[in-house]
C-alpha cells in the first residue's frame, strides 16, 4: 500500500512517499519519494529551535515538500480542474486549516491544479512528542489531505519513527546493517534525540516499555549546550563531532588534560543524566578563559567520550539484564560516529550473537520516511482504528510529550 507521511514535530518539514508490503512483523517498505526541508540554518541565529518560526517554514514548506516528493515517486497527477464537490470541499478543507492561512493558500493552489488522489491508501503525520506549534501544522495538513482524497489518518508517535527508522531499505555506502529480515525479539531500543534520552525494551513493533530514561537534559540536547558554550553553531551535535575527530586522529598533537565525569555510569538503574555533564563543560570552559582552537577540540573530544562512554556502559547493562538478541539504536544523535564505533566494538567484545540495526545516516535525524514505516505498521494491525478525517468526528491533537510506553 502507498503510504503518503508526514514530520513537522520540529526543525524539519518532512513529506516522504512510501509503497510498504508485508504483515506488521515483517514490514516492507521502499521510499518513493522525499521531500526533507532543514530549517536550522534559520534557527542557528536564535542558537536553538524557535517554536513560532519553526511553525510559520512549516506553513510556507509543506505543500513543496509535497510537490517534490511526488515527482520524485512519478505519482504527479495529469493537470485537471476540480469538480463541483471538490470545490464545495475547499471550504471545509479552508476550516481545518483556519490558523494556517498561508498553508490553506499554498495547498488550495495546488490542488485546483491537481485535485485527485495520486493514489495514496492512507495517511501517517506525527502526533507528538515535539513542538506543539510545530507539530499543528502537520497534523492540520494531514487532516485536510485525509479529507479531501477520502483517505485514513494515521496518527504516528514519533520517537516510535526513530526506533522503526531501522527498518528502511533505503540503503547508502556504509556497512550498517539494514535488515528487513525477522526481527529477534525482545529487542533493546536506545533513543538519542535533542528532546529524548531513553531505553526501551520492544515486545513486538508496537509495544514498548520504558525501562530507563534520562533525568535532566537530553544527549542531544547537551551536545548542542556544550557546543553553544564552544561557539559553535547550532545544531551543536555535528560540530563537536567533527572537532572530537580532529582531536582523536593520531596525527594530532592535542592532548588529554581535561576529564569530565560520566554521570550515572554505575547507577544500578538505565536512567541517564547529562546536566552535571554539561556544567562541567561550562567550569571547565569559564577556568580557561578564552579557549584556543586546540582546547577546543580536546573539550569536545573528552565530552564526546564521557556521553559515549556512559550511553554505552547503560546499553550493555540493559542487554545483560533483559538476555535481548537485538540492540536498535534511533534519534539524531546516532549519527555521530563515535558512538556507532564504540557501540559495535562493545558488541563485538561482550555480545557477538546480538544483532545491532542501525538506520542509515540520512534517516538518523528527522524524516518523514521513519514515520511512514510506524503508520504502515499501526495500520496493517488494526485497520478499522483508523477512519479519513471529518471536522465532526475527528479529535485528533497533537501531543507535545506523547509517551511510547502506554
Ligand atoms: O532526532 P533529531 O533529529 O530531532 C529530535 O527529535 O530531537 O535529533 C536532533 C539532535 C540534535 O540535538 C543534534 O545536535 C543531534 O541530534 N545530532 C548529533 C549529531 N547529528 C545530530 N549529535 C551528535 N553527533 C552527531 N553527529
Ligand atoms: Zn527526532
Amino acid at each position: 500500500m502507498k503510504i503518503l507521511a508526514i514530520e513537522t514535530s520540529c526543525d524539519e518539514t518532512a513529506v516522504s512517499i512510501l509503497e510498504c508490503s508485508g504483515d506488521a512483523h515483517m514490514p516492507s517498505c521502499a521510499v518513493l519519494g522525499t521531500g526533507l526541508y532543514s530549517q536550522a540554518s534559520k534557527h542557528a541565529e536564535f542558537g536553538g529551535v524557535f517554536p513560532n518560526l519553526a511553525k510559520r517554514e512549516h506553513q510556507l514548506n509543506l505543500t513543496s515538500m509535497l510537490k517534490i516528493a511526488l515527482k520524485e515517486s512519478g505519482l504527479s497527477t495529469k493537470h485537471q480542474a476540480p469538480d463541483s464537490k471538490q470545490i464545495q470541499n475547499f471550504q471545509t478543507m479552508q476550516e481545518i486549516l483556519e490558523r494556517e492561512e498561508t498553508l490553506f493558500k499554498n495547498l488550495q493552489e495546488y490542488l485546483s491544479k491537481n485535485p485527485n488522489n495520486p493514489g495514496f491508501d492512507a495517511i501517517a503525520v506525527t502526533q507528538g512528542p515535539g513542538l506543539e506549534p510545530a507539530l499543528w501544522v502537520g497534523i492540520n495538513f494531514a487532516k485536510a489531505l485525509s479529507f479531501f482524497w477520502n483517505i485514513p489518518l494515521v496518527p504516528v508517535n514519533h520517537m516510535e519513527g526513530h526506533i522503526l527508522s531501522v527498518l528502511s531499505d533505503r540503503k547508502e555506502n556504509s556497512n550498517d546493517q539494514i535488515t528487513n529480515n525477522k526481527i529477534a525479539f525482545p529487542a533493546i531500543a536506545l533513543l538519542v534525540s535533542g528532546g529524548h534520552t531513553e531505553l526501551d525494551l520492544v515486545h513486538d513493533w508496537g509495544t514498548y516499555e520504558l525501562i530507563g530514561q534520562t533525568r535532566d537534559d537530553a544527549v542531544g540536547e547537551a551536545f548542542d549546550k556544550v557546543a553553544r558554550l564552544l561557539g559553535l553553531p547550532y545544531p551543536g551535535g555535528p560540530e563537536i563531532s567533527r572537532l572530537a575527530a580532529e582531536a582523536r586522529n593520531p596525527k594530532s598533537e592535542i592532548r588529554n588534560t581535561i576529564h569530565l565525569p560520566r554521570p550515572m555510569i554505575d547507577s544500578n538503574d538505565f536512567d541517564f543524566s547529562f546536566a552535571g555533564l554539561k556544567t562541567a563543560v561550562l567550569y571547565a570552559v569559564k577556568k580557561l578563559g578564552s579557549l584556543s582552537d586546540e582546547q577546543k577540540k580536546e573539550i569536545a573530544c573528552e565530552f564526546e567520550n564521557a556521553a559515549v562512554e556512559v550511553l554505552v556502559s547503560k546499553t550493555k547493562k540493559a542487554l545483560e539484564h533483559y538476555n535481548a538478541p537485538t540492540l536498535i539504536i534511533g534519534g539524531g544523535v546516532v549519527a555521530n560516529t563515535h558512538l556507532r564505533e564504540e557501540m559495535k566494538k562493545m558488541l563485538a567484545q561482550e555480545f557477538p550473537d546480538v544483532t545491532l540495526l542501525l538506520p542509515t545516516h540520512e534517516l538518523s535525524t528527522d524524516n518523514a520516511v521513519m514515520i511512514g514505516i510506524a503508520g504502515y505498521i499501526a495500520y496493517t494491525k488494526n485497520p478499522n482504528e483508523y477512519g479519513v478525517f471529518s471536522p465532526e468526528h475527528g479529535d485528533l491533537r497533537a501531543h507535545g510529550t506523547l509517551r511510547l510506553s502506554s
